[in-house]
């Protein structure tokens, strides 16, 4: 029934006259048949509403760019070396900014989490796929927000084939190397830059140091082991003139909410 000519020729009158369809979805049918025409998930429907109303928002016209997961470094074909990223901080943001208008791209390492509706979506697994991602998509864009956990290192070789336990009777070493540091190497003029810091211990003072190293406009700085892979942070917001701003626990999707209020507010400056 969807891809019927009168069905398609109602969908672009609808979309002549500005409006917006969501979906369909595929999969089974009433009719018994497999296709295109489902309803799509209520979550995709709330971000598509979210989107369309928050079109003419105080990001309108805005671009950007936001990473999200832990990467992954090959050791050999089937095994990686990763970190417990969910994703749930990137994927909050790239949504927080879509309903206030912004165009986001969302460049993404492996999560298994539902796409936000109508932003661009990147998917990488490697660091080094990150930072080829993020240098194409920041150009252009207004505000850079990695939430992603990049790993730091990654195995200097990869093993063409699995490693073998009985070739190694004794154990095996990894030898790792350092992978690029995305943040700190993306330097364009007016880009809005933000990034997490991921602590154990001297979280402001470790996170004022990353602000300062990697010429950054905001970092978000929290507990790694309290936040990695929960539903709720309780974070720091240090901006580049120094000051602290300490947010009560809350969750990652009010945090995001915070975050983009914040980015409002440093593009306004701008001007
Ligand atoms: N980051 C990055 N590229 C990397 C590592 C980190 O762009 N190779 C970004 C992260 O996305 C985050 C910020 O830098 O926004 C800080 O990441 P974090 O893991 O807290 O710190 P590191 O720079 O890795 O430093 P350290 O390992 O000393 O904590």
């Amino acid at each position: 029934m969807y891809n019927h000519p009168a069905t398609q020729a109602n969908l672009a009158t609808l979309r002549d006259r500005g409006a917006t369809i969501v979906g369909p979805d595929r999969g089974r049918l009433a009719s018994g048949e497999s296709g295109d025409g489902r309803l799509v998930s209520t979550p995709v429907l709330l971000d598509a509403i979210s989107g369309v109303l928050g079109r003419s928002g105080p990001l309108a016209g805005k671009r950007v760019v936001v990473t999200a997961g832990g990467t992954q470094e090959p050791i050999d074909p089937i095994r990686s070396i990763t970190n417990r990223s969910s994703g749930q901080m990137g994927y909050a943001l790239a949504r927080a900014a879509l309903a206030l208008g912004a165009s986001v791209t969302l460049i993404t390492a492996p999560t298994g989490r539902d796409t936000p509706w109508g932003a661009t979506i990147v998917r990488v697994t490697t660091a080094a796929e990150m930072s080829d991602a993020v240098a194409e998509a920041v150009s252009g864009a207004d505000v850079l927000v990695m939430a992603a956990a990049v790993a730091d290192f990654r195995p200097a070789t990869v093993a063409a084939n699995k490693i073998k336990k009985r070739e190694q009777p004794t154990g095996t070493t990894i030898t790792l190397e350092p992978t690029v540091d995305i943040l700190a190497s993306v330097r364009q003029p007016g880009l809005v830059k933000i990034g997490f810091a991921a602590e154990t211990e001297r979280l402001i003072p470790h996170a004022r140091h990353k602000l300062a190293e990697k010429g950054l406009d905001l970092i978000v700085a929290n507990d790694a082991v309290a936040t990695i892979g929960a539903a709720s942070s309780t974070a720091s917001l240090i901006l580049a003139d120094g000051s602290v701003e300490a947010q009560p626990g809350q969750s990652k999707d009010t945090l995001a909410a915070v975050i983009c209020e914040r980015i409002v507010q440093m593009l306004a400056k701008r001007g």
